[in-house]
């Protein structure tokens, strides 16, 4: 069977889902500037009305695009620009090394978001026009919106902006500041991604079932972990080093599993202990997770793009803090160099993604977009070698996937899609159940339920602020650990 016939019946499914009292056009949308909507949403919904819901989606993500680089700018500013004494602000203080790759980033990134916007009118005229790849929005289901056919899978656009974006950077990086280094650990990212982006949209063609979903992510993070060239110990901090060592000695005293099991030693002084395979077997779970935890925190109108955006602005944050204040990072081919150059173009493409994909979207980015976010986010974590700080970012992330835990793995009934239920009077969302008596068990119904109906935007911006919160607390504890408690 064709990809195309596969994708309509697919498609076919889902209107019967969403079967509504008027029909849907007959012609598919066809995007024909960078911001669809279309000739069949104006058919429904006045240019006028279009015009301000546009205006108002632009105004929303510049806010938080804004919000999510004011400590970047801040950090910019205090630590490259001001002097020690802070008696004044010149370009002269900032290290000529840390100031080029800065401005690779901020290229690369521009080259990103510009491919994005003029890729996402071009995809959507291709998936949506030329193969019928549409969803319905669910949480406008009753209302002329929940009749419009939205493109989907434009997660390929900013997906193929990030790829040409790293290829170029990294031209230029190698040509004018360093020699070759860290290529394997570029390419083994490339190639990571690009399968992650690869299965992404094969998924949106073709409904991949759950089982493949979650082995296939395993693939591309085999790759991943075998180009980690960092280090494999943790830090056992002060408080626990005593503990950790009888323990360590009573389990290699056991006669047999002493044998099996390899021998771990905690210095005493440094508080290292390298746990090896462990670690890497940790980092490989570690991309495997984020790249299904995106896709399955999704569902309200600019959720995956605006969670990933928040994570990807703490990456940044975080590697700009190193590049400034961090005598012994190296500032032209360190991890953290290598994180930022990485996640400044996927920053920037998301911005043009979700520009498109904020509430109420004209366009949806598909697992095309989650997979490929997920495994963007992990890659810059771990080859940055923060991959624990990352996991702490990604907290919500892993609430909702261990809250999850029931329904992915069908202990409990887990229906095709486990949105909130929309009000057409109120135009409120409100919880959604996965039987007569239990509700369904993830983050946004668990939200609903702990705050009350609230509109799709709200509900999306609470979620947002949650991941704020995560990410400003994982700041706080590494600044108590580090300073305080003497983690290291
Ligand atoms: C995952 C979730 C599913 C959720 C779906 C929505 C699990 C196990 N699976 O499934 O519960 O419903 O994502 O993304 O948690 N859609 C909207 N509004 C949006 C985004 C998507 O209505 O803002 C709908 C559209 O009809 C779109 C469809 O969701 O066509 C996309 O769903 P898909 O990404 O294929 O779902 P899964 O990733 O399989
Ligand atoms: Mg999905």
């Amino acid at each position: 069977m064709s990809t195309t016939t596969r994708r309509s019946s697919g498609r076919r499914r889902q209107q019967q889902q969403h079967r509504s009292p008027s029909p849907l056009p007959r012609q598919p949308v066809v995007a024909r500037s960078p911001s669809p909507p279309s000739d069949d949403a104006n058919a429904l919904i006045p240019q006028s009305l279009l015009d301000v819901i546009a205006k108002n989606r632009r105004r929303d993500v510049r806010r938080m695009t804004a919000m999510c680089l004011l400590p970047t700018v801040l950090i910019v500013f205090a630590k490259g620009f001001a002097s020690e004494d802070l008696s004044g602000v010149s370009l002269e203080n900032m290290d000529a090394g840390a100031m080029k790759i800065l401005l690779l980033a901020a290229f690369t990134s521009a080259l990103a978001y510009k491919i994005t916007a003029r890729l996402i009118p071009l995809v959507a005229r291709r998936t949506l026009g030329k193969r019928n790849m549409f969803g319905l929005d669910i949480n406008k289901k009753g209302t002329k919106m929940g009749e419009i056919p939205i493109p989907e899978a434009l997660g390929l656009a900013s997906g193929c902006a990030v790829l040409v974006s790293l290829v170029v950077g990294r031209s230029i990086h190698t040509a004018f500041i360093l020699d070759n280094s860290g290529e394997s650990e570029h390419n083994a990212a490339l190639a990571t991604i690009g399968f992650m982006l690869f299965l992404g949209f094969v998924d949106d063609v073709l409904d991949l079932p759950w089982r493949a979903k979650m082995i296939l992510p395993g693939f591309a993070a085999t790759t991943l972990a075998q180009s980690y060239q960092g280090s494999t110990s943790i830090v056992v901090p002060r408080l626990f080093r005593e503990n950790v060592h009888s323990v360590l000695a009573a389990i290699d005293s056991i006669p047999l599993v002493g044998d099996v099991i390899p021998s771990l030693k905690v210095d005493m002084k440094s508080g290292l202990m390298d746990v090896g395979y462990i670690y890497i077997a940790f980092i490989w779970l570690l991309a495997v997770f984020l790249s299904n935890a995106i896709n399955i925190h999704a569902g309200l109108n600019g959720l995956e793009c605006g969670q990933s955006l928040v994570i990807a602005s703490g990456i940044i944050a975080l590697n700009v803090w190193s590049l400034l204040t961090d005598p012994t990072a190296n500032v032209v081919v360190g991890p953290h160099v290598f994180s930022l150059l990485l996640i400044a173009p996927f920053f920037a493409a998301t911005v043009g993604l979700l520009k498109q994909n904020w509430y109420p979207s004209a366009v949806f980015v598909g697992d095309s977009y989650t997979y490929f976010a997920g495994m963007t986010l992990a890659v810059a974590g771990i080859l940055g070698h923060f991959s624990e700080t990352l996991l702490l970012f990604c907290l919500p992330q892993v609430i909702n996937f261990l809250y999850s835990i029931p329904q992915l793995f069908k202990i409990v009934p887990c229906p095709r899609h486990r949105l909130p239920k929309f009000d057409t009077q109120t135009g409120l969302l409100s919880p959604s159940k996965a039987t007569e008596t239990r509700y369904n068990m993830n983050l946004v119904t668990l939200f609903l339920r702990l705050f009350g109906k609230t509109t799709e935007r709200k509900l999306c911006l609470r979620l947002l602020a949650f991941q704020v919160a995560c990410v400003v607390f994982t700041f706080a504890a590494r600044y108590v650990f580090i300073a305080f408690v003497h983690w290291k």
